[in-house]
């Protein structure tokens, strides 16, 4: 029957495109990849265009995995028609870039559906893995045994050591803990109101070197301008802790200009041999506007006294025009600061943009040069200069390309590690692993990255008994390293 062959050769015909459609979809893959394997691996098998435009442009902020989109609170829809939005026009507020000059709007709809297949296929195959508490890990020189000393919330911003072994935690939702020597975790009432949007929240805590007879701590947090939390900026508020209470609270430094952007806000906190207050403030997403200025306070290292009064011999004092708190400019976003045990000197890290994360060294009056100079690109791809240095401008002691997206940094002391003495340390957000960097004076001269999965790490301290303490997000841990010998 000619008509019925007819029939038959049209379906199989119809099938075929059918089948090549669903490949062009799937861009050309027989079987949707998994672009995921569990248990914290993070590894992709997937090469499609989409995945690996995932994996070069979003996954710095988002994760390989897609987990951070499983538990989240769309902001702004999860449709189709509103991812596609998100990445092509971005929300500049929040930190998330537009990707209008890189993809083509055919793109962006594979990228979205991409990002929605993997979001659905996270949410369905795992629940959303606890990180890696107690465990063994073997690194180059130690073996290091993982020891769970608290779980804090969801994002324990910093610990910080009081005399006697008590420990502080912040949470970056607006909470602070104490943590006692036989681990039990206590609320501290008396916290400063914080806006808790974006990168935004209660940061670092640090008490007063002389805390056994003072009682004082400072506290770095996203202040919002006049009750209204659309306008936020960093700012450092100084208490007395009173057994759980904070009393006699008031704000030593308050960072100019408010911004109604919610990233960026720096917030480390160092006191160096001096008895001076190092206070890092990012450039709040702005970097046209205020890294190069000294008349504003954003992306800045500032140094105050301990009770916020300016010192006399401040770089910048004598320009009327410029901040004075100012210690040094040109910094993007610091996430690490701390003192260099021998020397005393001020050593920082920051966050690049797309490649370019920094360590330096902070000294009086310098130029770090964002945005003039960097190793880095914007997060759409495109050029942010084409200088790497200039003259005038500091370069860093060491630059991570692809971004590590550090937090935390302190140096190794005293003789708990073999082999690492003196070496100083990065957390990474984004790898979930730390950095160890060998200094010989202001040169780093080698890397390992250690304890890989572990988790985004968020903060590493060295305690005075020089044990190591890190942080790790979602949930929450305060771990100790014990070394094995
Ligand atoms: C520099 C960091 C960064 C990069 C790179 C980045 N994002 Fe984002 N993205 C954010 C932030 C911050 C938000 C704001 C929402 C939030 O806080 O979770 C966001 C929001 C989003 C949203 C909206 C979520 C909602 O709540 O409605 C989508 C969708 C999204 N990003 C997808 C992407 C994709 C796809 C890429 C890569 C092309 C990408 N992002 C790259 C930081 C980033």
């Amino acid at each position: 029957m000619a008509t019925g062959r007819k029939k038959l050769l049209w379906a199989a015909l119809s099938l075929v495109l059918v089948f090549a459609a669903y490949l062009a979809f799937n861009n050309w893959q027989l079987i949707p990849q998994p672009f995921i394997t569990y248990g914290g691996k993070g590894s992709i098998a997937d090469t499609s265009v989409a995945g690996t435009q995932y994996r070069q442009y979003c996954a710095g902020c988002h994760g390989n995995d897609m987990k951070t989109f499983v538990n989240h609170e769309w902001k702004f829809g999860k449709t189709r028609a509103a991812v596609f939005k998100a990445i092509k026009y971005g929300y500049p507020e929040t930190g998330m870039p537009a990707y209008d000059v890189t993809f083509s709007d055919k793109e962006t709809y594979n990228l979205t559906d991409y990002l929605l297949k993997g979001i659905a296929i996270t949410a369905a195959a795992a629940p959303v893995e606890a990180a890696k508490g107690p465990g063994v890990f073997q690194t180059d020189l130690l073996k290091i045994k993982i020891d769970t000393v608290a779980r804090v919330g969801n994002i324990p911003w910093c610990v910080a050591f009081l005399p006697g072994g008590d420990l502080l935690v912040t949470e970056r939702g607006g909470d602070l803990y104490k943590v006692s020597a036989d681990r039990k975790l206590q609320k501290i009432n008396g916290v400063p109101r914080v806006v808790a949007k974006g990168q935004g929240g209660l940061l670092d805590v640090l008490p007063h070197p002389g805390f056994s007879s003072n009682q004082l701590i400072y506290l770095s947090y996203s202040k919002p301008e006049n009750g209204n939390s659309s306008y936020s900026t960093t700012a450092v508020m100084l208490a007395k802790l009173d057994g759980n209470t904070l009393k006699e609270q008031r704000d030593i430094f308050v960072a100019k200009p408010y911004s109604s952007t919610q990233h960026h806000y720096g917030g480390r906190m160092v006191f160096d041999k001096s008895g001076y207050l190092f206070i890092s403030v990012g450039e709040r997403g702005n970097e046209k506007q205020n890294p190069q200025t000294l008349t504003n306070d954003l992306g800045k290292i500032h140094r105050i006294k301990e009770d916020g009064s300016i010192p006399e011999d401040n770089p910048f004092i004598s320009d009327k025009t410029a901040s004075p708190s100012i210690y040094c400019y040109g910094n993007r976003n610091p996430q690490g600061l701390t003192a260099h045990p021998v020397t005393g000197a001020i050593w920082e890290n920051e966050h690049g943009p797309m490649g370019g994360d920094e360590i330096n060294l902070i000294e009086a009056g310098k130029n770090y040069g964002w945005p003039v100079i960097t190793y880095g690109i914007n997060y759409n791809g495109t050029p942010i200069t084409d200088k790497t240095s200039m003259p005038g401008m500091e370069q860093p002691l060491h630059f991570w390309v692809p971004s590590i997206a550090p937090s935390g940094l302190a140096f190794v002391q005293g003789d708990k590690y073999k082999g690492w003495e003196g070496n100083i340390l990065s957390g990474s957000l984004k790898f979930r692993w730390l950095s160890r960097c060998k200094t010989d004076s202001n040169i780093v001269s080698a890397e390992e990255s250690m304890l890989k999965e572990i988790g985004r790490m968020r903060d590493v301290r060295v305690a005075p008994d020089g044990y190591i303490y890190i942080t790790i997000e979602d949930p929450g841990y305060v771990l100790k390293l014990l070394p094995l010998y």
